[in-house]
């Protein structure tokens, strides 16, 4: 296709030309005919800012000359209409979006942690300057969930979403479960092949798939979620011996992002939102979704439960969210509907949230007992006092009198009752060390029936 006339253009500023930016510049070079033919105007690259051009002297999809360090520059360029951030962080990249808002520019980014910290401000300034934010790349990279929340289930009330939101957790967690590795090896092979970080504190402790979360949950439940108010808890105290032992007994361990909401017989009710290793049933879909897949289950009132399952990350799943987004844009159709929505970030209250010791719902259990009679009757006695009961119990074979482990299945119980009976079972002479517990949660798809609260991990209200 030759280059298209001015007028046939829409100019599109590139903050960033890295892993998801070549993404992007590759995707409007390659598939300009297809763009062109849905829009009658083809998106071009105007001006790409970097940090350091001379890195990208070598760039296939970009006019290198288009490169710039200089962000006045790049705010000044001729025909700019649409701005796509793909750099990252905040600070710098911030002042850029805020700019480029301000202006009146509509803004694609992929950047959940700037989203996640300072959404209110920037959708407040979006609307005040007649832009827009585009954001779909910013969770689970290639899956339309934001699409799907904001714009595909507005016709019941959401009643809660969960699913796997970090693909390098969810690749390390198939890696110990699958092959048994332990937890250092696998995040080795995961730096190795890319689905990593060097410094990987961001995703193993849980706090990118929280950003992901409070970002989600604003635009389901219509309240402004903090990811402060998320609680956090991510996989490297994980041990093999849970994943073994619940493998055996039926379940998969996924780190699961959770956001739920708790009573409130109105509809209104708190929000209860975490980020934890879960174990999951084998027959759940979620298990399958192995290595650096994403997928989210939407529990929506009157359309029932939806599940997305794709790539979370990586070049062209990550740039072709930004693409649709950027294409929504152009048609005009994104920037009247933000406009026209009153349910954005700045928009809402803030959410009330829910201690997670309100939380009901089944667990795993593993204690260290010394194998001597009566044990099992006192930790029994301890969980049935606190109303909690016994789905399961396995003890493990070790020499008489010594500690072994003892697994637990217990049926439908409040997370507050099971903490503190756990903390009466720790301080038992017969037990050693502090019980691990883990949540199982159950699919909302298998609920039978839905009126049944015991065994559905989203309470409807
Ligand atoms: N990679 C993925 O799979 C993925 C998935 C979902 C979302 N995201 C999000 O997408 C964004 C980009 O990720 P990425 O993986 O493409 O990052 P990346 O490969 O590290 O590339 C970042 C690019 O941004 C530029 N940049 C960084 N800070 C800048 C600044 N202050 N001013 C101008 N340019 C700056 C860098 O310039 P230099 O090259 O000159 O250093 C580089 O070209 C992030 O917000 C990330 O969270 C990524």
């Amino acid at each position: 296709m030759s280059d298209p006339q001015d007028d046939q253009q829409v100019g599109v500023g590139l903050i960033g030309h890295g892993t998801v930016g070549q993404g992007v510049a590759r995707l409007l070079h390659e598939h300009r005919s297809q763009y062109a033919r849905l829009l009658g105007r083809v998106p071009v690259v105007k001006r790409v800012l970097v940090r350091d051009p001379a890195k990208h002297g070598d760039a296939v999809h970009v006019d290198p000359s288009t490169l710039t360090a200089d962000s006045a520059a790049f705010l000044d360029t001729p025909g700019l209409q649409i701005v796509v951030e793909v750099a990252g962080g905040r600070g710098p990249v911030g002042e850029i979006v805020r700019a480029s808002l301000r202006r009146g520019l509509p803004v694609i980014t992929a950047n959940k942690s700037l989203l996640a910290a300072e959404g209110e401000s920037l959708f407040a300034l979006a609307r005040d300057s007649d832009a827009c934010i585009g954001f779909e790349a910013s969770c689970a990279g290639g899956l339309p969930v934001v699409t799907a929340i904001q714009f595909g289930l507005k016709a019941g009330r959401i009643a809660g979403l969960y699913g796997i939101l970090n693909g390098t957790c969810n690749y390390i967690l198939t890696g110990m479960s699958q092959r048994g590795d332990a937890y250092a090896d696998c995040l080795a092979q995961a730096q190795a092949a890319g689905y990593a970080e060097a410094d990987p504190t961001l995703d193993i402790s849980g706090r990118d798939a929280a950003e992901k979360l409070a970002i989600l949950a604003t635009l389901a439940f219509g309240v402004r979620v903090d990811v402060e108010s998320v609680a956090c808890e991510g996989i490297s105290d994980l041990a093999l011996e849970d994943i073994r032992f619940g493998s055996a007994m039926g379940y998969d361990v996924k780190l699961l992002a959770v956001a739920e909401r708790q009573g409130g017989a109105d509809g209104s009710g708190s929000l209860a939102l975490s980020v934890r290793p879960c174990f999951v049933s084998k027959q759940d879909p979620l298990a399958n979704v192995h290595g650096s897949f994403n997928a989210l289950v939407v529990d929506s009132g009157a359309v029932g439960p939806t599940m997305y399952i794709g790539r979370g990350a990586g070049q062209l799943p990550t740039a072709g969210a930004v693409v649709s987004d950027l294409l929504n844009v152009v048609s005009g159709w994104y920037g009247r509907a933000f406009a026209a929505q009153t349910s954005w970030p700045d928009q809402v209250p803030r959410a009330e949230t829910a201690s997670m010791d309100e939380v009901r719902s089944r667990y795993y259990l593993r204690l260290s007992a010394r194998d001597v009679p009566g044990v099992f009757a006192h930790i029994s006695a301890l969980l049935g006092d606190a109303g909690i009961s016994l789905g399961a119990l396995r003890q493990y074979e070790v020499a008489e009198g010594q500690f072994v482990p003892v697994v637990i299945v217990t049926h439908a119980a409040r997370e507050g009752d099971l903490r503190q009976a756990l903390q009466a079972i720790a301080a038992l002479d017969v037990t050693a060390g502090t019980p691990v517990c883990l949540r199982i949660m159950e699919a909302v798809g298998y609920v039978e029936d839905r009126r049944n609260l015991s065994r559905s991990p989203m309470p409807k209200s």
